[in-house]
């Protein structure tokens, strides 16, 4: 088969370097919801840019098969704030047809979160979950000390991770956690940081874990912890403003992001999306860009990898009900 190249001249067919990826996962960190109308610093509403977020989420027509938070979902911890945060996501995560995955951070409180979240019991152990997302493991680490706003995995916790990772999953294992293990180019962040680092990377070599994502920092960064990347997503309430001071911390009201996880056969991508769309220059829509690729004679693959039946709605919307449907909760104790 040919078509029709540049100048009239006829080129071949040619198939893309890369399939489409087998797995679409959205990654959003450290929302720092507080009770209803709460600000941060006086004037950042972490509510509001939330429910923009996920606003302009559905109006695009982005159909994730998971939404994994980072952490430090509630600033305070408050089961108002934790309950905000399941009126806003838990309702789009189910038109969009998204898994979600909550992860702990060091402004979480475990008991609450273990409630308001999960409807369980509240306990101050670590959360630490595992998740089936079509073949993909999601495992979600516990990183929070209570107390204390450093991070920290217990040898009990790192066993159970070697346990969960001596058997491969079908399709590989993405790590959640919230204090990322990488270095840290603020230094006030030194004072928080991930410990012990080497115990992790001990288990992780030679396990299926194919990308390390984490927030915590409240900025955009990415690096390599025993031979698996990491990807840091940055905040969605407020950020840090690296455009300051070497060394020194200027949080700011903006460049709030979230990112894109893209799993591929080969490899894993990550990429950085703002809440706050800059100023649009020019729009080609999907429909157009696969007539511009059909011109040119190119064919991107559709993933290998096997997908489930296409659940029936009725099934669907089962599983969602009780996903969303309100929790009774325990009595609290405080
Ligand atoms: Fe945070
Ligand atoms: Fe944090």
């Amino acid at each position: 088969m040919t078509t029709r190249g540049r100048g009239g001249h006829v080129e071949p067919v040619r198939t893309a370097e890369h399939a489409r990826p087998d797995h679409f996962l959205l990654h959003l960190s450290d929302t720092h919801l507080l009770a209803p109308g709460g600000q941060l610093y006086g004037s950042v509403s972490p509510e509001a840019t939330l429910q923009r977020l996920f606003t302009d989420l559905e109006a695009a027509g982005t159909r994730p098969e998971a939404i994994v938070f980072t952490g430090d979902l509630a600033d305070l911890g408050e089961a108002s704030a934790y309950r905000a945060l399941r009126r806003i996501v838990e309702p789009a995560a189910r038109r969009i047809g998204a898994q979600v995955i909550w992860c702990m951070g060091n402004h979480d409180d475990r008991a609450t979160f273990r409630r308001v979240l999960f409807g369980q019991v509240g306990s101050s152990r670590p959360v630490d979950r595992v998740y089936d997302v079509n073949g993909l493991r999601v495992v979600t680490m516990d990183t929070s000390v209570p107390g204390f706003h450093w991070g920290a995995l217990s040898g009990v916790q790192l066993d159970w991770l070697a346990e969960e990772l001596s058997e491969p999953a079908p399709h590989g294992t993405i790590l959640a956690l919230h204090h990322p293990p990488l270095p840290c180019i603020q230094d006030l962040a030194v004072l928080v940081e991930l410990r012990e680092q080497r115990e992790l990377a001990e288990v992780i070599e030679g396990s299926d874990v194919r990308s390390i994502l984490a927030g915590h920092l409240h900025f955009s960064t990415s690096g390599m912890f025993a031979g698996v990347p990491v990807s840091v997503a940055s905040a969605t309430c407020y950020t840090q403003d690296l455009t300051g001071e070497a060394r020194g911390t200027r949080p700011q009201d903006g460049a709030q992001s979230y990112n894109l996880v893209h799993v591929y056969g080969d490899t894993v991508l990550h990429s950085v999306v703002p809440v706050t769309a800059g100023r649009t220059l020019s729009v080609t829509s999907a429909a157009d860009s696969a007539a511009v690729l059909a011109a040119h004679g190119v064919v991107v693959p559709d993933s290998t990898v096997a997908r489930p039946a296409k659940r029936r709605r009725d099934a669907v919307d089962r599983e969602l009900e009780a996903m969303t449907s309100p929790i009774t909760l325990p009595p609290r104790s405080e």
